[in-house]
């Protein structure tokens, strides 16, 4: 029996390891986001169940967010029998203690194959010097230092008055999920989600938004979302929205609507009513449309609205971009991202702005945003842009967590509040 379980407990821990080291080495080589690959490895083997699923995709960020200090252990490339590649298991253990991954049984197969020392490894410490001393002691992982999390390039990237150091510490935490209520609907989803042993936490300032604190939920098998009365959206984006301070009376364009998260964040702040031309997945935004049932969202192509003759009340360039703010959700994107990403992007930003401009009234707003921590993302798109269009101005308003005056710009990285990071600057026509 003993026998049995034990070889059915490496069988497991096989198919686990050899799944994580192909979609791993499949994510570096592609440079394909890891998420895409985690679904499609899962459509071709439809014999993982939703444990399978879990260990599998939990491993593989906790693999990404801890690759800065234990590549060095990992094979060059795919191993064919994973759980007999020793520098495979040192690599891919550690990063799951690093992370205090619950897999006891799996953990201790590839402890055994990766010959650590296991005695004070029962949990990882929250500190990471910590960390690193048991990497060292156990793993024999030597010289981890807090700037190896990030690659070289990103260190010019950012603001010489930010703290790289804190920010990089900040990144290694997991990202929380965020709700947004909307439809006015705050009393019946905390009942259903409450009924379901989820906890959730109203944020202090912004009203709508609840940070899920305890339980986990399935969006889709619960009817408050099936009734379009909430969505899930980092606290980060719902702060965009209040940015742009919409009236009901008024008519905006969301000119990177993408899915339309924000498409329906400002719907529901124009309660229902105005107008809302959205330029993005025409297929995506409609399904979440008609779920909340917002009839204030009208899906356009990009082109005809820039050859078309309107002009809005408000524009807004959810600009994409490097995403350098969403690293701590998608760790991936730090070691498959080119070095010239924040470059790239910041010329296709001032592109898109030139053109999306030109269709703000005399008198309206343009808010240019993104989900990037770069500075010539950000601060550099609008110097640029202002030297370009003098015609705007940046204009002062109330910071959303704060509550204080920003001079036009805001820039939110990660703390206090555990969300994303994003940058907005909001501009008046003259
Ligand atoms: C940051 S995402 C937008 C997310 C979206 N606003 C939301 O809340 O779900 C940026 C979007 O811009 C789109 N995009 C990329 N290049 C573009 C361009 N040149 N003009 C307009 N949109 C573009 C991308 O497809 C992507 O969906």
């Amino acid at each position: 029996m003993e026998n049995n379980s034990l070889k059915y407990g490496y069988a497991q821990a096989l198919s686990y390891s050899n799944a994580i080291a192909e979609i791993f080495y499949s994510v570096m080589k592609k440079k394909y986001p890891l998420d895409r690959e985690i679904k499609s490895y899962f459509r071709k083997h439809d014999e993982c169940g939703s444990k399978d699923r879990f260990v599998i995709t939990e491993s593989l960020f906790s693999l990404f967010r801890w690759y800065g200090w234990v590549k060095g252990k990992l094979p060059g490339g795919q191993p064919e029998n994973s759980l007999k590649s020793k520098k495979f298991c040192v690599g891919l253990s550690a990063a799951l203690w690093l992370d205090n991954q619950p897999f006891a049984q799996f953990m201790e197969m590839l402890y055994d194959v990766a010959e650590v020392e296991t005695t004070w490894l029962q949990v990882s410490p929250e500190v990471i010097e910590d960390k690193i001393k048991g990497l060292s002691y156990s793993f024999k992982i030597r010289k981890c230092d807090v700037l190896d999390l990030i690659p070289e390039w990103f260190k010019k990237e950012i603001s010489s008055d930010d703290d790289l150091v804190a920010m990089i510490r900040l990144l290694q935490k997991r990202s929380p999920v965020w709700i947004r209520i909307q439809n006015y609907s705050q009393e019946l989803v905390l009942k259903e989600l409450g009924a379901l042993g989820v906890d959730l936490c109203q944020h202090k300032m912004v009203s709508n938004a609840f940070k899920v604190s305890a339980g986990k939920f399935n969006a889709k098998d619960v009817e408050a979302y099936k009734n379009g009365l909430f969505e899930i959206q980092d606290l980060a984006s719902q702060c965009l929205g209040l940015v742009c301070e919409v009236r009901a009376d008024q008519s905006w364009w969301d000119v990177c609507a993408g899915a339309g998260g924000k498409s329906l964040l400002l719907a529901d702040q124009m309660k229902g009513q105005g107008r809302i031309i959205a330029t993005g997945n025409r297929k995506e935004i409609e399904k979440r449309a008609t779920r909340a049932n917002f009839k204030n969202i009208q899906i356009e192509d990009l082109d005809k609205v820039i050859l078309s003759q309107d002009s809005f009340d408000g524009v807004l360039v959810d600009a994409p971009c490097s995403c350098t703010g969403v690293w701590r959700r998608n760790p991936d994107l730090r070691w498959t991202s080119f070095e010239d990403v924040c470059e790239r992007s910041a010329c296709v930003q001032k592109e898109i702005l030139e053109f999306a401009c030109k269709k703000v009234k005399e008198g309206g707003v343009l808010v240019y945003a993104t989900c990037s921590v770069s500075v010539q993302e950000n601060e550099g798109v609008v110097t640029h842009f202002l030297k370009m269009f003098p015609e705007f101005e940046l204009e002062d308003f109330i910071h959303p967590f704060t509550g204080k005056s920003t001079g036009g710009m805001i820039r939110v990285k990660f703390d206090p509040d555990d969300c994303d990071a994003t940058f907005a600057a909001r501009f008046r026509r003259k």
